[in-house]
């Protein structure tokens, strides 16, 4: 399903990019991906399918930073 219509950008894409461990940061996941938010509409889809990823393996949802589970 693409989440960003301005970069034609689907989900698949960005837990992609997410999978590749190149992105600790909204706007890092646009670079991976080799393009730059625009309007920014889809920042919080962006935010949520990181939060997914980074909860399915155990870390704590994103907030601004990458934090780890381990303290
Ligand atoms: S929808 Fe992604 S930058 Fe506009």
């Amino acid at each position: 399903m693409i989440i960003c219509s301005c970069n034609v950008l689907s989900d698949q894409d960005v837990r992609s990019a997410i999978k590749a461990g190149q992105t600790c940061s909204i706007s890092q996941v646009y670079g991976c991906l080799g393009c730059s938010a625009k309007c920014g509409r889809c920042k919080r889809t962006i935010r949520r399918i990181m939060d997914e990823a980074l909860c399915s393996v155990g870390a704590a949802p994103y907030n601004g930073r990458m934090q780890s589970s381990k303290s």
